[in-house]
């Protein structure tokens, strides 16, 4: 079994997935740092030279190669949801957790971040209000939610596994 953790950025997938790995014991991969480790080059420079389409591509690829993967928490970049196709390979793959962050605790955790090039622009606010609108019903079909705001990655991690096992 894999877990999946999907959300906006800045809702702690990776801080969270690391945590949630450590108390399964599970292996942790992270979709960015996988294509990152890959390419050679930040994803931000993959944005610059290459235009997002080719980083989800470069996503899509990723998520061919894991469909074998097992006993893995997968902490997913925020647009990997976007194409259908990616949908239905994370379905395959695992659970997938939905970590919900309010949206003006995301505005505020995210206003003055810098390495993520979807923001580097004059409105980040307005870039993430939108993506609030595009994304947010694409996240919520996963299998479980989770609500996250101020608590620790560790107390979230354990909510997450607590949730889970109910379900099972
Ligand atoms: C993106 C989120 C980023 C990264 C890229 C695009 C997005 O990952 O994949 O900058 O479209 O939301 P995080 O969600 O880990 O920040």
């Amino acid at each position: 079994m894999n877990f999946l953790l999907i959300g906006f950025m800045g809702a702690g997938k990776t801080t969270i997935g690391r945590k949630l790995a450590k108390l399964l014991e599970y292996s942790f991969i992270d979709t960015d740092t996988e294509i990152e480790e890959d390419q050679g080059c930040s994803i931000a420079d993959i944005f610059k030279y290459g235009g997002e389409e080719c980083f989800r591509d470069m996503e899509t690829r990723l998520l061919e190669k894991l469909k074998n993967v097992q006993n893995s928490v997968i902490a997913t970049g925020g647009g990997i949801v976007l194409r259908e196709q990616n949908q239905a390979m994370l379905q395959k793959i695992g659970k997938r957790v939905f970590l919900k962050v309010p949206q003006t605790e995301l505005l505020q955790r995210l206003k003055n971040d810098r390495n993520r090039p979807l923001l580097n622009n004059k409105n980040p606010e307005t870039v993430l209000k939108n993506m609030f609108a595009e994304r947010s019903l694409l996240y919520e079909q996963a299998e479980c939610i989770i609500e996250t705001g101020q608590q620790s990655p560790k107390k979230i991690a354990s909510d997450i596994i607590r949730k889970l096992c109910n379900e099972d």
